[in-house]
């Protein structure tokens, strides 16, 4: 297939890219990309000087049946997970994003801290409106970090219905380089029978008065299993869907890069018979730690090295669902047929075709709902904490019920609503100024305009007045977990002193224990509208969300692209 003609033939065609066109003169070439997840990951090689890396992403809606269950899946280039993308650290990404699912989109990437290109964040009303169907749009930003991250739609449930897929940075310097000699991509995952179309307007409707919606299925690497007969008349249905199979050679090092891409479910993860050792969290490498089982809650990401020094054998993978959210019948989709053992096979080259019959680590019942201890975790490098704390926000986590009825989610007792015409990060270069946004906007605004913004330290109280437990994300930063606490019994309030100052771990998405309180510290460096939110999804569609607005008397001089702007309704006109 000629990629370069359709590729031109989107150029035409589309009416939003006039800045991108300029950029072709640059030379790169804009690939398509195509990835199997279940062959060893090719690391690119290092360059002499970063370059331009150039995706083409066409998204669009194709019948597949990742669990056996066929449904229409919103997906990148027709994969589902979308294809593995990969740069060097330094390297400029482009990204063309081709939308004909029908539906507006808008992709985010979750990890990168988009220096100086706040508005190619992705999530819809805080930095930019949505890809209006038949629109091409083009990301664009420097990467100056490494490590395992990926990318998934920020608009709507539409990454619940197959937009994302991993992103792969390198570091040509990596320290771990030599302790393995392959490395694998895994992602783990719920899957929902139903598109969020269905679920997300019963969900959000002001008579439900139920919990959130649950999956039917759970996937390794997107391939799941399901009991059919538990599925609707008329549905097509294949009830022996192959599952997950990674190939090993005996002898042999492998990095697996594993990704929660969950909506909901927090995973502890084994491996038969092979220990895993953890190097890296969320992008930042750490001291090696060895453990059987690896909780992994939603959009956190682990790299293990698993030695292949067992005896030539089929070894079971197990993901297992933990009950961390209800996952009872009070809720618009519940599906009993739900298998909460999620499977997949460790093949040694030369096994013999036969399932495992390996046992499996005793699973440790005091992981399920946590994050790996984060006593485990120290960082690789020295941390260097910032001291000068500019601000700290104490935020109160609680569900209620709005006017209507309607079940939402509220941080400081207020839940927040998108703009999805006017993104906030507009507003702020419009001159509107952070006190005067509205109460749904959730602005936590703090200012470091001078000095060492490095040392500038904004502190976060997430303090969770619920009885579930929340992974919270902070866009545009990675930040040190300085303190995780567990049922507190004055939970607003915990002691300093207990504060790891010394060597906390520095992840971009950490668990929030019911009824506690846990503390993050990062450094403001990055001026710009930066989303704070619960990453399970149905949560962050209740308002689970804050937006900090990060030195704005300087963000508000940027100039952000008319091909951004030309997004949004007002502009198009
Ligand atoms: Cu994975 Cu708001 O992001
Ligand atoms: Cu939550």
């Amino acid at each position: 297939m000629n990629f370069g003609l359709i590729f031109t033939f989107f150029v035409l065609i589309s009416s939003s890219n006039s800045a991108w066109l300029d950029r072709r003169s640059d030379s790169y070439e804009c690939t398509y990309v195509s990835s199997d997840i279940f062959k060893p990951l090719e690391p690119l090689s290092p360059t002499d000087s970063p370059v331009t890396r150039c995706y083409n992403l066409e998204l669009v809606l194709k019948d597949l049946a990742p669990d056996g269950f066929t449904r229409p899946v919103w997906t990148a280039n027709g994969q589902y997970p979308g294809p593995i993308l990969q740069a060097n650290h330094g390297d400029r990404m482009i990204v063309n994003v081709f939308n004909k699912f029908g539906d507006p989109a808008t992709i985010h990437w979750h990890g990168m801290f988009q220096k100086g290109t706040n508005f190619y964040d992705g999530p819809e009303g805080i930095t930019q409106c949505a890809i209006p169907n038949n629109v091409t749009f083009t990301y664009n930003f420097t990467i100056e970090q490494d490590g395992t991250y990926w990318y998934h739609s920020h608009h709507l449930g539409q990454m619940i219905d197959g937009l994302k897929g991993p992103l792969i940075i390198y570091n040509p310097k990596d320290s771990y380089l030599g302790k393995y000699d392959f490395e694998y991509v895994m992602t783990l995952s719920d899957w929902y029978h139903d598109p969020t179309s269905i679920l997300l307007p019963k969900f959000s409707s002001d008579s439900y008065k139920g919990f959130a919606p649950v999956p039917d299925s759970g996937e390794i690497s997107g391939l799941g299993q399901y009991d059919c007969k538990a599925a609707p008349k008329n549905s097509k249905c294949n009830p022996n869907k192959k599952i997950a199979t990674y190939i090993v050679k005996k002898g042999k090092k492998y990095r697996f890069r594993i990704i929660n891409t969950s909506a909901l479910v927090h995973y502890i993860l084994s491996i038969d018979n092979h220990p895993l050792t953890i190097i890296e969290v969320d992008g930042t490498l750490v001291k090696p730690v060895t453990l059987n089982t690896i909780p992994i809650n939603i959009a956190q990401r682990y790299s293990v090295i698993l030695d292949a020094n067992q005896e030539i054998d089929n070894y079971q993978i197990r993901a297992h669902i933990t009950e961390c959210t209800p996952i009872d019948n009070n809720t618009l989709n519940f599906d009993s047929a739900l298998n909460y053992d999620v499977t997949g096979i460790l093949k040694y080259d030369g096994a013999k075709d036969k399932p495992p019959t390996s046992n499996p680590y005793p699973l440790n019942t005091s992981e399920e709902c946590r994050d790996v201890n984060p006593n485990l975790l120290k960082p690789y490098f020295e941390p260097k904490v910032p001291q000068n704390v500019i601000s700290t926000f104490k935020t109160l986590v609680n569900f209620g019920a709005a006017a209507s009825g309607r079940a939402i989610a509220l941080i400081n007792n207020s839940s927040f609503v998108p703009n999805n015409n006017y993104p906030t990060n507009q507003k702020i270069v419009d001159g509107i100024k952070p006190n005067q946004l509205s109460n749904n906007d959730n602005p936590l605004t703090y200012e470091c305009d001078s000095g060492d913004c490095d040392d500038a330290a904004v502190e976060i109280f997430i303090i969770n007045n619920t009885t579930d437990s929340h992974p919270f994300h902070v866009h545009g930063h990675d930040f040190f977990v300085l303190y995780n606490g567990e049922n507190n019994s004055d939970i607003k309030s915990p002691h300093k002193s207990e504060f790891n100052f010394k060597d906390p771990v520095i992840r971009d998405v950490v668990t929030v224990l019911p009824n506690s309180t846990t503390v993050i510290r990062y450094s403001a460096s990055n001026p710009g509208v930066w989303l704070f939110h619960c990453h399970i999804q149905w949560h962050l569609s209740m308002g689970m969300a804050a937006q900090l607005i990060e030195s704005p008397s300087i963000f508000k001089n940027t100039t952000i692209p008319s091909d951004v702007t030309a997004l949004c309704a007002k502009d198009r006109g």
